[in-house]
């Protein structure tokens, strides 16, 4: 099994060390990691923030462990050759439509949340937001009417076989959880939504052993906040998911602690092909200082476990482990702790 680590900018360096311990400390057999340059560090390296045999390896790969892209001193560079680019290029090059962000409340961090503790306690969801269709892709702009009025326009659409693929995902993913799915999206007012909801039922077929069920988007907003204990599972399009998954991270509290997975359509020898990494940045503002949490990029290698090599049993050993050290009082400057990012890592080794 081959994984690609792309480290990136700013603190991605630091962290993917990090990360690379643990898998080290796992001891798997035949894994084997390549690292190529990605964002800043690759423009500067090789005139391009996602050149051709950094794409190529990931093409070669069964995974990508990706840190972080975006470097200060490439701000006034054109807009193709930004370090953010990079993550939009892999996205499109290797059809990564499905967005995976768990949102679980770590014991002991309950009072980071903006919800009440009583609430945030209960949190332990996944959404999975599907991320190459919806209004974001159709037809836009901005045209002049007949009457001189200015008018917008984005043409929201999704496929039945773009429905069914991001569907196949939640529900397998729901099968690896507590086994229960809800399909958020607005089907009493959109034909998206009400196809949306019918390739979802008839999807359902297949996986007898997921309690499925609806709810329209401004409810699940609501009951997010209310009450985030009763999702296992959320699966919802391109637009709702966007504002549903950045609200569920914040309902958990600290951006260093938060994973992400997007998964392609391919399917390797041991699971489905996918890119990893931290919902949060490079941190330009604290790179070189050693007081970046490493526990997010160690989260997005259990993913990476899980998903891509189907290493369900050394996921939750990892993920134990990360729960572990915060239980023991081994939380970063994002915590309000003094744990550096090297004595994370290896703490988490330890108690691996
Ligand atoms: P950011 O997530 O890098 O940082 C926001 C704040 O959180 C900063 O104060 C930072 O120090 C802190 N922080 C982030 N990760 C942390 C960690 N692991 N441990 C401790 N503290 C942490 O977001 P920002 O500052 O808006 O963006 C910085 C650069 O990162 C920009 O160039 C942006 O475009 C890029 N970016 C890249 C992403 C990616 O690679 N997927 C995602 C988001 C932003
Ligand atoms: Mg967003």
């Amino acid at each position: 099994m081959k994984i690609a680590c792309l480290a990136g900018d700013g603190i991605g360096p630091e962290i993917m060390a990090e990360a690379k311990k643990v898998l080290a400390a796992l001891d798997l057999p035949d894994i084997e990691t390549a690292d190529a340059d990605v964002g800043g560090a690759a423009y500067k390296a090789h005139g391009h923030p996602l050149p051709p045999e950094t794409l190529a390896l990931c093409k070669a790969s069964d995974a990508i462990l990706f840190g972080a892209v975006g470097d200060p001193s490439c701000d006034n560079l054109e807009r193709h050759l930004r370090p953010e680019q990079a993550i939009l290029g892999l996205r499109q090059a290797l059809t990564l439509f499905a967005n995976l962000r768990p949102a679980t409340m770590f014991p002991g961090l309950e009072d980071m949340s903006a919800l009440r503790p009583e609430v945030a306690r209960e949190i332990d969801l996944l959404i999975v937001r599907e991320l190459n269709g919806d209004v974001y892709f159709g037809e836009k702009a901005i045209r002049t009417l007949d009457d001189g009025r200015r008018q917008g326009f984005d043409f929201m659409s999704y496929a039945e076989d773009e429905v069914r693929r991001i569907a196949h995902v939640a529900f397998r993913a729901a099968q690896g959880r507590d086994k229960r799915l809800c399909s958020v999206d607005k089907a009493n007012v959109l034909e998206t939504s009400q196809l949306w909801r019918d390739v979802v039922i008839e999807t359902s077929a297949e996986y007898p052993d997921v309690e499925l069920s609806h709810m329209y988007v401004d409810n699940a907003a609501m009951q997010l906040v209310r009450n985030p204990g009763q999702f296992d599972v959320v699966v919802t399009g391109n637009l709702f998911g966007d504002i549903l998954s950045d609200q569920a991270s914040m309902c958990v509290g600290s951006i260093g602690l938060l994973a992400s997975a997007s998964l392609g359509e391919a399917q390797t020898d041991f699971g489905t092909f996918g890119l990893y990494e931290p919902i949060h940045g490079s941190a330009p503002d604290i790179a070189g200082t050693g007081k970046a949490n490493p526990m997010a990029m160690i989260l997005s290698l259990a993913m990476l476990l899980r998903h891509s090599l189907g290493l369900e049993a050394q996921a939750q050993q990892v993920e134990a482990a990360v729960a572990k050290a915060l239980e023991a009082g081994v939380k970063g400057a994002d915590l309000g702790g003094g744990a550096g990012t090297a004595e994370i890592g290896d703490a988490i080794v330890d108690l691996l």
